[in-house]
């Protein structure tokens, strides 16, 4: 296998990755399947409501090297963890130990229960995505396993239907019932490029990211428990929007028939309506931002998400606002907001490549005079969804 075009993170996890199965079943892999995390410009708490999101798929990754068996079973090597699962395509049970390996029984689940008829494999892999951190190291796994399981049982899966069966695996195996955004963006990303996804109609159109500008995260460090944190709460509520407003989703209702109707909900139902309905407006605008090339307009809209996020919706906490009201201050900043599903995690910033170090810098230096803690800050690029390495 020739690795000559990869990037250097990608082979530092190559390297891990052939090491580890080498190790564990005394042979090579015989397919790679890259993987990255993601990123969310901007359309947060939408997908769920019907609504647009921005995200990008990022230069950080899960690396999966395998071979096929001849039999059901999976073994998975996770070099990370130092951990091994072992399990039966014809047994797949949840378990409360080894957690991570329920992502990859989930998409076997979900993709024999559509019919596909799946091979055995042996796996080792790595990553550099931080887990539990809102950059979706969970749909990073579940789509680059996906991929494998189509690759070496030989089926074609378009990216969309892929990015559905893993939701569906997320949702009814793993328990944590998400949206379609993190698993869709992994499947479909592309380098250099946002997508604009239609969380109704599945469809999407490219937003090139300007020139001249970086992808700049900035990691808490604070993990969000969320599978139990108000995500499903947020969900409810939403639904109940919907359901006072007359409407199929808040994807439906405009900020001023909103605003006429704001008798009809109560305060907290009203706000969290306020929240998706104005983000889908920020998110079209956003995109339209991105290509007049107008930073500015594009940041403020970063911006306003995050108050909306954090007065409305709720979902932001201490410890990202001030990891944004940090990033806010600096030189070379357009915009910054928490990204993800919140109450913990990253923030991403929109900054002038030429600042990007020195933001770095700041920002992680003010965030530890602030809160005591050591962010990270990573400075990204958008990159290509899962992909099998030639
Ligand atoms: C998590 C979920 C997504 C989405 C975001 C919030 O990342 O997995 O589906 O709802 O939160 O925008």
């Amino acid at each position: 296998m020739s690795y000559e075009s990869v990037d250097e993170g990608v082979r530092a996890l190559l390297q891990t990755v052939h090491t580890a199965f080498e190790r564990t079943f005394s042979a090579q892999p015989e397919l790679i399947v890259v993987s990255p995390g993601r990123v969310n410009l901007i359309g947060e708490h939408t997908d769920y409501n019907d609504g647009f999101v921005l995200p990008a798929a990022i230069d950080r990754h899960v690396v999966i090297g395998l071979r096929p068996r001849n039999d059901r079973q999976v073994q998975v090597h996770a070099a990370d963890f130092g951990d091994t699962a072992t399990f039966s395509l014809d047994h797949l049970v949840r378990t409360q130990h080894q957690s991570w390996a329920n992502y990859v029984k989930g998409v076997a689940w979900a993709l024999m229960g559509d019919g596909f008829g799946l091979n055995g494999f042996d796996a080792a892999l790595a990553s550099d995505v931080p887990v539990a951190s809102g950059l979706s190291s969970s749909a990073a796994l579940e789509v680059g396993f996906a991929c494998a399981f189509q690759t070496l049982s030989g089926f074609e899966l378009d990216g969309v239907r892929r990015a559905l069966l893993c939701q569906k695996a997320e949702n009814l195996f793993v328990g944590m019932n998400c949206g379609i955004m993190d698993q869709y963006i992994v499947s479909l990303g592309k380098a250099g490029h946002a997508l604009l996804i239609d969380c109704r109609s599945l469809g999407y159109e490219l937003a090139p990211l300007p020139a001249g500008v970086s992808l700049v995260i900035c990691n808490t460090r604070k993990k969000r428990g969320l599978v139990d944190s108000e995500y499903n709460t947020r969900r409810a509520e939403c639904e109940r929007g919907a359901e006072v407003l007359g409407v199929k989703a808040l994807r439906d209702v405009t900020p001023e028939q909103l605003e006429a109707r704001q008798g009809e909900l109560d305060p907290v139902t009203y706000r969290r309506c306020r929240h998706v309905v104005t983000e889908n407006n920020r998110t079209l605008q956003a995109v339209e931002a991105m290509r007049g090339g107008d930073l500015a307009r594009l940041g403020e809209l970063m911006n306003a998400s995050h108050i909306s996020l954090r007065d409305d919706y709720q979902v932001s906490c201490f410890e990202l606002d001030m990891m944004v009201e940090a990033a806010w201050k600096q030189p070379g900043v357009y915009g910054a907001r928490m990204t993800g599903a919140g109450f913990g995690g990253c923030a991403i910033a929109l900054v002038d490549n030429e600042q990007a170090e020195p933001f770095a810098a700041q920002v992680a230096a003010l965030y530890k005079q602030n809160t005591g803690l050591d962010g990270e800050i990573y400075i990204c690029r958008a990159d290509d969804g899962v992909h099998v390495l030639a």
